[in-house]
């Protein structure tokens, strides 16, 4: 969802007005999933890196994703979605956060439309980082380490590798997201801003993803 403050900046608006017009692109995009039977969407709301960024704005994001959880969260567990987190839920996570997030699972533990999956304080590498240690910390002898194995301890298992990969605000780069999961994902890049970003793009990026002929290091036609 990127290209937020982008958006605000070229209007004359402070960063953060940038994320709160990010929110309907969001809901666009989740009620155009629902629409078209996508049954597992997961979106980068905050990355591990974005610490970094100036502490009015982390606060603003910390309080802007509560905020949304608490809004939306019902409406979503009316449409039958499932929401779900992947991310360290660390010490820099506020508790309040982290509380919320457990409620909006638990609400909607029993849905099955959708998963909606929030990325929050998310880094591929940190996931990756993660499996390795719960791996090594369940005792797992290194020559029975298999790539099935990497990915049962990744934040969420049952997660599907994604199919499509979409990419806002012209940046033409992966900025450690999914990295393990990503291995032969499709990727649609566009220079569209986030908040411009509405539901006829995004039925677009999927058209063309079905276009796309898929070979996993394979040849066509054969398994
Ligand atoms: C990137 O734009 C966007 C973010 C860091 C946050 C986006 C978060 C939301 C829209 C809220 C999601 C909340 C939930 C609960 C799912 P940017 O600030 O990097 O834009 P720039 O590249 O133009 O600076």
């Amino acid at each position: 969802m990127d290209g937020n403050g982008r958006w605000a900046q070229s209007k004359g608006l402070p960063r953060t007005q940038g994320h709160r017009a990010g929110e309907h692109s969001l809901f666009e995009v989740v009620e155009a999933c629902l629409e078209i039977g996508v049954e597992w969407l997961t979106v980068y709301a905050f990355s591990t890196e974005n610490w970094r960024r100036p502490s009015d704005e982390v606060q603003f994001l910390l309080n802007f994703n509560e905020d949304i959880l608490l809004r939306r969260r019902d409406e979503l567990n009316d449409h039958g979605v499932r929401i779900r987190f992947v991310g360290r839920q660390d010490w820099r996570v506020p508790k309040r956060l982290i509380r919320q997030m457990h409620e909006a699972t638990e609400l909607t533990k029993n849905n099955r439309k959708m998963t909606f999956t929030i990325a929050f304080n998310y880094g591929g590498r940190a996931e990756i980082v993660d499996a390795v240690q719960r791996i090594v910390a369940a005792g797992i002898a290194a020559e029975k380490i298999t790539e099935t194995t990497i990915t049962d301890h990744l934040y969420d298992p049952e997660m599907p590798e994604p199919d499509l990969i979409i990419r806002t605000s012209g940046e033409y780069r992966i900025s450690n997201f999914l990295l393990w999961e990503l291995a032969y994902s499709e990727l649609v890049f566009t220079d569209t801003l986030w908040p411009e970003f509405q539901r006829q793009e995004f039925l677009a990026a999927i058209r063309d993803y079905q276009d796309r002929r898929r070979r996993f290091g394979g040849v066509d036609g054969r398994s």
